[in-house]
């Protein structure tokens, strides 16, 4: 008999490509290793004691503990979606529970927004740089990417225009802090980015996981504020997603979205095809912890990060040469490098792991469509101050070794 191969997959599924740099970071776990590669919450922060006891009293009363263990409904745990509707208008945004789905994460969201906009070839907008994870997730659906570049205000408006102006479904960005460059988008800016999508018609996909972790300067409106401050007759086109993830723990993967009721429906009716539901007991226990713990975790985690930011753009101030450039960012996790052209950030991760026991991301991970090799995402939110004052310090020597070679080179 002839053996017979698995038919070919989906061509969004065969595009997706595990990359070199994950390859890479599977040998950071290293205890010598000093990693900015994480971008994640540190551990020592969770409110675990709170969750302890919440869990343990769930366990100790059968009549709660066996709604807390069963299936439940896929728009998400009611007093759950009251808390996030609650919160939202507290800072602005024209919400109610009716108009919330929990989705597991702020990740499942983007996938189910993904799946329920884009036909293989429809334009999607996002900045450049963007969130990994929402390139990976949309690309799977095949669309065409469109990458708008952004200064320290945000994406540009003429580019983000011309990008409007081919008529795609939506923009996708992360005001606040984002992932990766750290730029957060001005007031300005966001208005008139919201005239655009008025303008053209084009969703906004708003993904502000970080929104909370801001250390300096006063917050700026969401999108989603802005547009309820313009009102209802005015236009529904923002799509707000959060999470619970940088502020409580992600292991809960409590996210959501909120917007227009219509696409609420949808995404509901996608969550049921999906996975039903987000974990009932975990929905439970986020609701506790959010009601009882979300302003204390936020009042702990901003001068612990804060702390750990100064710490890093103090080191890079001191040690780096002058030719690498960074941004200062208000808050989130990350501080973005640009290298002089020439400088490939996937060779010099690989060299300071093996020779610095230093380990970051290259930016190149983080273009939609055409990939800058001279870039690279640092995340300050591991470690106390003092080592990450050692790992800059250990990362700018190679730097200087590798722009020297480089510049020997050319001669
Ligand atoms: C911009 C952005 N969006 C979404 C996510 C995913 O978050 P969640 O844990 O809520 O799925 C992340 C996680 O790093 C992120 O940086």
């Amino acid at each position: 008999m002839s053996h017979s191969s698995l038919p070919a997959l989906a061509q969004g599924v065969n595009d997706l490509r595990a990359s070199e740099i994950r390859e890479l970071l599977k040998l950071i776990n290293r205890p010598e290793i000093i990693s900015f590669a994480g971008g994640i919450p540190d551990p020592a922060m969770f409110p675990l004691e709170t969750i302890g006891k919440s869990y343990a009293a769930i366990l100790g009363d059968p009549a709660r503990a066996g709604d807390a263990f069963q299936y439940s409904i896929s728009e998400g745990f009611p007093p759950l979606r009251d808390w996030i509707a609650g919160y939202l208008k507290g800072h602005g945004i024209e919400t109610g529970a009716d108009r919330i789905i929990i989705t597991s994460g702020a990740q499942q969201a983007l996938d189910f927004l993904g799946r329920a906009f884009i036909e293989p070839g429809d334009g999607v907008v996002m900045t450049d740089p963007s969130y990994l994870g929402a390139i990976q997730v949309f690309g799977t659906y095949r669309p065409h990417f469109i990458a708008v570049p952004m200064d320290a205000e945000g994406a540009k408006l003429a580019e983000l225009e011309a990008a409007f102006a081919q008529k795609p479904k939506f923009f996708y960005l992360t005001p606040d802090f984002c992932n990766p460059a750290g730029i957060t988008t001005s007031l300005a800016r966001r208005a008139a980015i919201l005239d655009l999508a008025y303008k053209y018609n084009v969703a906004i996909i708003e993904d502000s996981p970080y929104e909370e972790l801001r250390y300096d300067g006063a917050r700026i409106p969401s999108f989603a504020a802005l547009e309820a401050r313009r009102g209802a007759a005015n236009g529904n086109l923002v799509i707000y997603v959060g999470s619970l993830s940088k502020v409580l723990t992600p292991a809960l993967r409590i996210g959501w979205v909120s917007a227009d009721a219509g696409l609420i429906n949808k995404l509901v009716l996608l969550k049921q095809a999906s996975d039903l539901h987000c974990s009932t007991v975990n929905q439970i226990i986020a609701n506790e912890l959010a009601r009882n713990s979300h302003a204390s975790q936020v009042a702990k985690l901003r001068p612990t990060y804060k702390a750990r930011r100064d710490a890093m753009l103090a080191a890079l101030k001191r040690s780096f040469p002058a030719e690498v450039t960074w941004n200062v960012p208000d808050g989130g996790m990350f501080i973005w490098l640009e290298f002089p052209e020439g400088v490939d950030c996937a060779e010099l991760l690989a060299q300071a792991i093996k020779d610095s026991n230093v380990a970051f991301v290259p930016g190149s991970a983080f273009y939609a469509t055409e990939q800058k090799r001279n870039t690279a995402r640092l995340s300050f939110s591991l470690g106390e101050p003092a080592r990450i004052e050692e790992g800059i310090e250990r990362l700018a020597v190679l730097v200087r070794n590798v722009l020297q070679a480089n510049a020997a080179a050319a001669e």
